[in-house]
Order: C-alpha cells, then structure tokens, then sequence
C-alpha cells in the first residue's frame, strides 16, 4: 500500500467512451487507481486477438512469420508507462488464452499453431522485456470436471501446450514471474471441488516436471446469489485451504480477478451490501493468513466499468460506486488488509 488508506492491486482498463468527451471522469479514473492500488492489469488488449487485430492482412500459410507485423503496441505501451510512471507494478494477462485468440489461428495446422503460439509469447514477452515482470502465461485451460478442456490449443497441440508456453515463457525472459491463471478453483472441498482439484493437480503435475511455473492465480469472481454448487462462493476456509496446499508444492498463490456479484441475492438492499463486504473481506482476510499468498487484484474497481454489465447483467460488483465513491466493501477490503 501506498498509505494506509490505499488498497494493493486493482485492474485498470483504458475506457474509450470516456477518453472521448469526459475528461474529468476520465482524470478521476486516473487518479484513483493511481493513488489507491499499486498494480495493475490490462482487462483486455494485452491478449493476442486484440494486439493484432488492429493490423488485419491477409493469411499467408506458407510464411506465418509475416504475421509478426501485424503487432500493434501502442495502446498497451500508453497504459504500461503510464503505471509505471505512477510507480505501479503491472501484471500480464493474458498470452495464451482461446477466447482471445486471432481468428486466423484457427485455420493453422498443430505445427503452425505451435510456432505462431511460441512466436507470440517472444514477440509480446520481449516487448515488454523490463517492464512487465510477471505475466499470466495460460489461462482456463480446465473444464469444469478438472479435465483439460478441448479449446483450440489442446485440440491443434495436445495437452503438452501448457507447459510448453511456460518453456516458452521463461526461455523468453528468465526473469519473469510465470503464473498459471482459473476461474472456479478458489476453493478445496468446496462448490465445483472437482475443478479446484484439476486446478491443483496441473500445478502439481508441472511442478512435478520442473517446467517454469512461479505462481497460481484464482480468479475471484464470485455470485453472492449463487444458489448451485457451480454458483456459491466457497468458504474463507476452503479458500485457505486450496492456497496452503498449492503453497506446498513450491509455488505462490494470487488472487486475480475479485470481484463479488449481489444482484441476484433475493434481499433487501442492505443485506446485499453486507453480504458483499462479507465476501471481499472474510475471504482476503483468510488468504492473508498464508505465507504463499502473494496479492489480490480486483477486476475492475469502480461499478462505472465492470465487464459484469456486458456478460451478465446490471450489477455492482466493485468497491467503488459508479460516480468513483467509495462504497462499503472498499472498507471491508481495507480492514482486511489491514492485518498485513
Ligand atoms: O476495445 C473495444 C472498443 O474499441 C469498442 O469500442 C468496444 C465496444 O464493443 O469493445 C471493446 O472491446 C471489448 C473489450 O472487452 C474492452 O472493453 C471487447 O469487445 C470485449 O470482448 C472485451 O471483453 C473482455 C473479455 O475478457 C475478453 O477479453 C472483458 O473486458 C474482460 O473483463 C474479460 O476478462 C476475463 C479475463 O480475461 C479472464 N477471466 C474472465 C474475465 C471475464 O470474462
């Protein structure tokens, strides 16, 4: 923490609506993440598709080495040195993930993929080479059952592609800190345990096999409505456990992507509220009570943006209001951390 009023880690996403018009809102964007957290994370355009899409060009199967010029930098560069000018950290997010990947990926025999896949974690590690010093190498690679989930990569690849980007990864910059990233394995023996047991068993299995992995991180994403065992958040307990076994295998824990849902909670508003500051609090505070445990970053910070509104619906997940006031769970997060 920067002072004692200020959080550690927030996600930060340039807003273009904003950037066009408002320039005050957009100043108190700014300002916020500047002065309450100390790292942040690009939601969405340091990820493959959006890097190169802004270069579009023909598909030249027979030199794939072209598609190298088709990187466009510019907007990841602004937010990167703009943090690091604000004496932030910033975490990577995301090199291989299947959701975001270029279309044309798809057409590419398992051979081109490979040499596309490992071209692009060179091109976009080297990049950032010095200033980017801890990245999300592979993320949701698992299906809800624990199994590797068939997305493109295992398909064109096999299951060998995920430790085969963390080779990849730290042969591009040793020095980086490598983290494999999923969502719905926060807990152990608790909602979607077969998940959170795949999760802990892949990191097992490359730690096992000593590839290049540093970290694990959970993303967070929690439904204070969640009625089913896939939806219902696991207990600050669980919590603690899934971190300190992980921990035993050599690898440091994170929290990645928090943000607490309420909309669908059936109560009043103000046992919504409570219900949040509940769950931002009682859960970091349990993660903070394990040695492995290394940050908490939030996904998003103000309710204005949340990428909950566009895949969901109208919620307020975050710890700041839509008019960037602090809102109850900020100080529930704050009291949490207050232990460290
Ligand atoms: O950048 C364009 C912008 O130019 C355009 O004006 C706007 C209008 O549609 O779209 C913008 O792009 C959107 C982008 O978010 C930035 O807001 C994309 O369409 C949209 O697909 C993208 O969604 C992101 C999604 O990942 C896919 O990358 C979300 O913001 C981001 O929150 C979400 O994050 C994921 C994590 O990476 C992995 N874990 C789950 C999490 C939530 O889905």
């Amino acid at each position: 923490p920067k002072d004692e009023e200020s959080i550690p880690n927030a996600t930060v996403e340039c807003h273009h609506e904003e950037s066009s018009g408002q320039e005050t809102k957009l100043n108190k964007y700014a300002e916020i993440v500047s002065t309450e957290f100390n790292s942040i994370v690009i939601e969405h355009h340091l990820k493959w598709g959006p890097l190169c899409h802004t270069l579009p060009g023909p598909i030249n199967e027979s030199t794939p080495s072209t598609r190298l010029g088709r990187y466009d930098f510019a907007h990841c560069d602004a937010m990167v040195d703009w943090a690091l000018s604000k004496g932030m950290k910033v975490k990577g997010h995301v090199l291989c993930w299947h959701v975001t990947t270029p279309e044309y990926v798809e057409k590419l025999s398992g051979d081109q993929v490979r040499e596309e896949l490992k071209r692009h974690i060179f091109t976009t590690m080297g990049h950032f080479r010095g200033r980017i010093k801890m990245w999300d190498v592979v993320n949701e690679s698992l299906a809800p059952d624990g199994s590797l989930a068939e997305n493109i990569f295992y398909r064109k690849m096999g299951p060998s592609y995920i430790e085969e980007c963390f080779r990849w990864a730290h042969e591009a910059d040793p020095t980086a800190f490598l983290i494999y990233n999923d969502n719905k394995v926060e807990g152990m023996n608790g909602p979607n345990k077969e998940k959170a047991d795949g999760f802990y068993n892949l990191l097992k299995g490359l730690v096992n096999k000593s590839v290049p992995i540093h970290g694990a991180g959970m993303q967070a994403h929690f439904n204070a409505g969640g009625t089913n065992d896939r939806q219902r958040v696991p207990t600050p307990l669980q919590v603690k456990n899934q971190i300190k076994r992980i921990g035993e295998l050599g690898l440091k824990v994170n929290i990645s992507e928090m943000d607490v849902r309420i909309s669908k909670l059936d109560a009043s508003a103000e046992v919504k509220t409570l219900a949040q500051n509940q769950i931002y609090h009682d859960i970091i505070a349990a993660a903070l009570t394990e040695q492995a445990f290394d940050g908490i970053w939030l996904w998003g910070f103000t309710d204005r943006h949340t990428w909950v509104k566009s895949f969901y619906y109208d919620d307020s997940p975050l710890i700041f209001d839509e008019n960037y006031e602090r809102k109850p769970s900020y100080f529930a997060v704050r009291d949490a951390l207050s232990t460290l």
